[in-house]
């Protein structure tokens, strides 16, 4: 099954202020919708706290401090499901994410909620597409396979 990590960055790689932001300076949200649509889609629980009106007709999973990725993902059977956010929920699955669609926004928050809450593994990424999202503000998503060969960083 392909784990897709999906999320909008900013350049400096948060991907939100604060944990229980509504993250209103997106412009991606009408993509999440659209490549999402007909899939499981994983969530912690600040972002589905920041989120839920924005996501009917969708099956949402939501996360708990004790959930266990591997466990979660077991109980999927689709060829596809998106990890959503937020930094916490997204370190969790790292393990397991086969796939990153990143849209960078012209954007420094400069602290905040990092896209991967606490990750230490270095990971190579191959590129496969890019989508546009807003052409006049230059705004693309980036997908990328994701290639599980690097070690860890040295501390
Ligand atoms: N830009 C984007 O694309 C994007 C996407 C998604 C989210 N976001 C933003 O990301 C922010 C939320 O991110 P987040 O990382 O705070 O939350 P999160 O991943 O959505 O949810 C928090 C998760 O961590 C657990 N948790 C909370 N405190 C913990 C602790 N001390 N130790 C271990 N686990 C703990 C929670 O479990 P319990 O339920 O048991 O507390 C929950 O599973 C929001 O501002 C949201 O808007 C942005």
């Amino acid at each position: 099954m392909d784990v897709i990590l999906i999320a909008a960055v900013t350049q400096d790689g948060f991907i939100a202020r604060q944990e229980n932001e509504i993250t209103s300076w997106t412009k991606d949200l009408w993509l999440f919708k659209k490549q999402t649509m007909g899939f499981p889609v994983i969530m912690g629980s600040n972002t589905w706290s920041c989120i839920k009106t924005e996501l009917k007709n969708r099956k949402v999973i939501v996360i708990h401090r004790n959930d266990v990725a591997k466990q979660v993902l077991s109980k999927i059977s689709s060829k596809k499901c998106f990890v959503a956010g937020g930094g916490r929920t997204n370190a969790k699955f790292f393990n397991e994410l086969t796939h990153l669609y990143l849209t960078p926004h012209p954007l420094l928050f400069g602290s905040g909620v990092r896209l991967f809450h606490n990750a230490k593994e270095e990971l190579k990424l191959s590129q496969e597409k890019i989508v546009p999202v807003d052409e006049k503000a230059a705004i693309y998503q980036y997908q990328y396979k994701i290639i599980r060969t690097a070690k860890k960083c040295p501390q």
